[in-house]
């Protein structure tokens, strides 16, 4: 590809972004969709949101990805904001208009994406959440919009989980080791926490036999490993499981159609998921 004059300019704004797999993405979308882009990491300190967000602007960046710790403190100097996104109250994609940036929340709609794409259908049903942090909202607004009935959120800390999401009444906090006060089996499970993320890959949010036996799907949002402790426990109990991988791939391709108007077809996604490979697992 040849950088010049005509360049559309995409990038992450975060911190830290060092690590970021955004790039590796997006510019596999843009060379198999043949679009005269480049994406770019920034790394922009929280306090600076709003002087990015303006020179970003003014440089005639088309687009970012917005990622910790901006995707709340990003929303006052947006032009715009979908309205998912507001609701969940965080935004990870930023596109350009006349005025200013208009924000979305493609975090929430590759969730979902990803849960459909496994075939797992939780309409009407009684599901469990596990973790209430930043990923949390994102993922609650998922489940629900996918039709689930009730969402039972386990966490570590109870006070900080009743707090952000207790004032739903669909919503029931309960501690880690709770989960018999659940009804049912055979129920869905999103796995939100970063416990298990690698080099920590002998641990899983909740190490109890028991649990396991009550679920038969699972997403964990984690995905290096590619099969997490928790995973390992949802397949020995006869359970599928799916890591994360997918969920990253497909808020990127919703950004990546949001920035360009292109959306990349199965070929550049198996590009994309092929890099994603091998960076994360080689
Ligand atoms: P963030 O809040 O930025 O998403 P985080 O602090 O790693 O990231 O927390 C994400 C989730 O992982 C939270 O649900 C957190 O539980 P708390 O709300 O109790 O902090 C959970 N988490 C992180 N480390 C954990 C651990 N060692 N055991 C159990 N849960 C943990």
């Amino acid at each position: 590809m040849t950088i010049n004059g005509k360049t559309t300019i995409l990038g992450l704004m975060g911190d830290p972004v060092e690590h970021t797999l955004s790039p590796v993405i997006h510019n596999t979308f843009a060379e198999a969709c043949g679009i005269n882009a480049v994406y770019e990491a920034f790394n922009v300190k929280k306090g600076d949101t709003e002087n990015a967000v303006k020179g970003g602007f003014s440089l005639g960046i088309q687009g970012f990805n917005v990622t910790v710790p901006h995707k709340e403190d990003v929303i006052p100097f947006l032009s715009g904001i979908d309205p998912a996104a507001e609701k969940i109250g965080a935004v990870n994609t930023l596109v350009r208009t006349e005025s200013g940036y208009k924000g979305y929340n493609t975090d929430y709609l590759g969730i979902m994406r990803q849960i459909r794409k496994c075939g797992f259908d939780i309409m009407d049903q009684n599901v469990i959440m596990i973790g209430a942090g930043g990923a949390a909202n994102a993922c609650l607004a998922a489940l629900f919009e996918l039709g689930a009935s009730k969402v039972y959120i386990l966490n570590r800390s109870i006070e900080k989980a009743k707090e952000k999401f207790g004032s739903d009444n669909r919503v029931e906090v309960l501690p880690l080791d709770g989960f018999g006060n659940i009804p049912g089996e055979g129920l869905f499970c999103l796995q939100c926490t970063s416990v298990g993320l690698s080099p920590d890959t002998d641990r899983a949010p909740i190490e109890d036999e028991d649990f396991y036996k009550k679920i038969n799907r699972a997403i964990d949002i984690i995905y290096n490993p590619a099969e997490t402790l928790f995973m390992k426990k949802v397949r020995e109990k006869g359970g599928r499981a799916e890591n994360g991988m997918y969920m990253l791939l497909y808020q990127a391709l919703i950004s990546f159609k949001l920035f360009t108007g292109h959306e990349p077809g199965e070929e550049a996604l198996k590009l994309a998921e092929r890099a994603l490979y091998e960076k994360t697992y080689t």
